[in-house]
């Protein structure tokens, strides 16, 4: 099948989250089941940079397209996958975030820029870039593709479309005067396509036009169908809940594997677990921590927004570090949230390690040194963090939501007696909830043997891409079978 794998981030290339691990891990399995994968991104700054040599395969003008596109081409480094960057200086040639100015704030064009994104993986879809290579199915990723199914319904001889929700926060609003400004077709404008209470929509093009709709976990796709997770979309997800599905994403083990990790100072695996004391001796050095191997070393390493439930690890923080936990933490985003967590590492300098910024191979040490992995999440549409998490035999504690539900095994008695459980799972969004859940965890580390038992069960959990791109590829079928 010729599969054309459309997104706006993807690793190594360029990543704010997930979706980046996501797009280059899923089009690699998907690869390896033999099929024709390609990906197609913007050309960010960043991105060209980091480039010593890239292909201009053609320049084009989509229609509906106000500026002139340059199509180039590179792979990735290590799968060997044909990326297209859709490459328009004056939208995507500029220097940090993806969506965000220097202020903080969305790109105050991110409309066209997306727009013309879009318009350009119709051409690619509908072979007008003449590269003579036509896909059977388009698979689009959140709102910044979420036009191109939209676009693509109105050509009659189309490939199919999947469109995926990583994250239903994220909508793409943009006010009336943004929707003229594109030259999308009048009758758009109506709640049954892109207008969203007196809004245009990105995410709608997806949800309302796209053959079928996925998800990232199975819980998810449940729970975007009621009003505390639909972000005023439920209703409508339930019109098409005979073609949504939550597919649960997988794991690249060969970038987080604990036995062949390149960013970590000592290997280890689930029978030898003598590299991951040396690892948390190692991190606890790197953040001017005591090296106490006994001392419970918890970590959080995330977007610094509201939907990861920071503050609520900073609200039952106190009482653990003041009974001996430390504490490692890595992140950006609200200015608010860095800030109190700022005031936290000046409080407990001996106690709390902070690094605020983007560090991918701090990430990996952090999951081979820690302990614990605490995760409270509001809503996790997958959640990648724990998966990595329970490899590393770093015991999540996680909310029951989303993908978390789905992948963590708690640690109740009948769990623990029948050495199935991996992590700590707590149900509601509260301090007092998570703190529950974390004295459980640390009771059970004062007892090595049960918690080395744990900890070997977590890392032999499997969660590999196969399985995932297998369910994929059945949705492809059934997608090019009934469009
Ligand atoms: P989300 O996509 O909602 O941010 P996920 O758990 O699916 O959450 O994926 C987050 C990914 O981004 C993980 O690979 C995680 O390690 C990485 N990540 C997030 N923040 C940082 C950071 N500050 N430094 C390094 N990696 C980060
Ligand atoms: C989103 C979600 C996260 C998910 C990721 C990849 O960013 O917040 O839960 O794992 O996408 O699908």
């Amino acid at each position: 099948m010729k599969i054309l794998f459309a997104s706006s981030e993807v690793h190594p290339l360029i990543k704010t989250g997930g979706l980046a691990d996501v797009s280059a891990a899923l089009p690699r399995a998907l690869k390896n089941q033999h099929q024709d994968v390609r990906l197609v991104l913007p050309a960010y700054q960043s991105v060209t940079q980091q480039l010593a040599g890239v292909k201009t395969l053609a320049r084009i003008q989509p229609p509906g397209c106000t500026v002139p596109v340059q199509l180039h081409e590179t792979r990735l480094p290590d799968s060997r996958l044909r990326v297209y960057l859709v490459d328009i200086p004056e939208y995507f040639d500029r220097p940090g975030n993806p969506y965000l100015g220097p202020d903080g704030q969305d790109w105050p064009d991110n409309a066209r820029r997306f727009h013309a994104f879009a318009r350009t993986i119709v051409a690619l879809a509908m072979d007008r870039a003449g590269l003579d290579w036509q896909p059977d199915l388009v698979h689009c990723n959140d709102w910044q593709t979420g036009l191109v199914p939209a676009l693509l319904s109105l050509e009659p001889t189309r490939p199919a479309t999947v469109f995926t929700i990583h994250n239903l926060a994220y909508q793409g609003l943009f006010d009336r005067e943004a929707f003229r400004d594109l030259g999308l077709p009048g009758h758009w404008w109506s709640m049954h396509a892109l207008e969203f209470h007196d809004q245009l929509s990105f995410i709608k093009g997806g949800l309302v036009f796209a053959d079928w709709i996925t998800t990232v976990s199975p819980t998810y796709a449940t729970e975007i169908q009621t009003p505390a997770f639909g972000g005023g979309l439920e209703a409508l997800l339930q019109v098409r809940a005979d073609r949504l599905r939550g597919i649960l994403n997988g794991v690249d083990y060969r970038i987080w594997s604990p036995n062949r990790d390149p960013h970590i100072p000592h290997h280890y695996n689930s029978r030898s677990l003598a590299g991951k004391a040396a690892d948390k001796a190692a991190l606890q050095r790197e953040f001017g921590l005591p090296r106490k191997p006994r001392a419970p070393l918890l970590a959080h390493i995330g977007r610094l927004v509201e939907q990861k439930g920071v503050d609520l690890l900073l609200a039952c923080l106190p009482g653990l570090l003041e009974a001996g936990a430390q504490l490692v933490l890595l992140g950006s985003g609200q200015p608010e949230l860095e800030t109190e967590l700022q005031a936290l590492r000046d409080s407990y300098p001996d106690r709390v390690g902070l690094r605020l910024g983007y560090d991918e191979a701090l990430a990996h040490r952090i999951e081979a040194g820690a302990d614990i992995f605490v995760m409270p999440s509001r809503f996790e549409p997958c959640g990648l963090n724990q998966l990595y998490s329970l490899r590393y035999g770093t015991l999540p504690v996680v909310r029951r939501t989303g993908g978390l539900a789905d992948t963590v095994i708690d640690a109740d008695e009948t769990a623990c007696a029948a050495g199935t459980a991996t992590g700590f799972v707590f149900d509601e969004p509260t301090p007092q909830a998570l703190a529950t859940a974390l004295d459980r965890a640390l009771t059970l580390y004062r007892q090595p043997p049960v918690w080395k038992r744990l900890v070997q069960t977590a890392m032999r959990q499997d969660f590999s891409w196969k399985r995932s791109a297998g369910e994929y590829l059945e949705l492809y079928e059934a997608a090019l079978a009934g469009h």
